[in-house]
């Protein structure tokens, strides 16, 4: 099974991420922990070229393109093997972040995200959890962190708000695997429904 975490800068994705993967494995299950950008060597070469620097440093044209690069390593080299393997892979973060960051927030990019997807991925997560918080307390906890990976998170709050909208969206374009989840309570509150979510889905699968 593939699970996605997806949500605004700040939202708990990672937190939530590493809370199932402890959930899971103490199930017995064995998991492998990922991340976009990232995930895999080249991929990790490319995040660095995303997440840092200045905000307009690339065109979100740009952007689609590297992050459809990173994600096809990720795929490629992680994602499909482990999926072969029967682990479950949990991501921080996939496809659904290039429909939102550059397909809904700097122009609608949305048809170019979407050929470009069809054409060089074509997978989808069999169940994404947006964790879904409100994009002032979020970013007030994103720019604590001081990551020095701040690049979308100084876009600005309006930004961020737009973000929140399009996530959102997505519950209602893909309802079959897209999940919301109040990301604004205490961590153990918000695990506790991300493992009820997975545990349900896991059950429901075919053995
Ligand atoms: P994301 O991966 O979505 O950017 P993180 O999981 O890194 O978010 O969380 C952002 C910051 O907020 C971190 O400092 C983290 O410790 C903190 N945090 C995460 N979940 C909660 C929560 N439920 N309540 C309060 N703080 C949280
Ligand atoms: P991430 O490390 O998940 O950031 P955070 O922990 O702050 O949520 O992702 C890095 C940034 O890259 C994040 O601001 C979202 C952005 N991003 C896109 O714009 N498009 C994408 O396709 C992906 C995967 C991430």
């Amino acid at each position: 099974m593939f699970v996605t975490f997806e949500g605004i800068d700040g939202s708990g994705k990672s937190t939530q991420l590493r809370l199932l993967a402890d959930h899971l494995q103490a199930k017995g299950h064995e998991v492998i922990v990922t991340r976009e950008p990232g995930g895999s060597k080249g991929a990790e070469d490319i995040r660095r070229l995303l997440v840092e620097g200045d905000p307009g440093r690339w065109s979100a044209e740009t952007e689609i393109l590297l992050f459809t690069a990173a994600r096809r390593d990720h795929v490629e080299r992680l994602i499909q093997p482990g999926l072969a393997a029967g682990a479950i892979v949990v991501s921080d973060r996939f496809a659904d972040s290039t429909r939102v960051y550059q397909g809904a927030t700097r122009g609608d990019l949305r048809a170019t995200v979407d050929a470009l997807h069809a054409r060089m991925i074509a997978m989808e997560p069999d169940l994404t959890l947006v964790i879904d918080m409100d994009p002032d307390a979020a970013l007030a906890r994103g720019l604590a962190r001081q990551s020095g990976e701040d690049r979308f998170e100084d876009f600005g709050a309006a930004f961020q708000r737009k973000l929140r909208d399009g996530f959102l969206a997505l519950t209602e374009e893909y309802p079959d695997r897209v999940r919301l989840v109040d990301g604004s309570r205490d961590r153990e509150a918000v695990a506790a429904d991300v493992a009820a979510i997975v545990d349900a889905a896991l059950a429901a699968r075919p053995s």
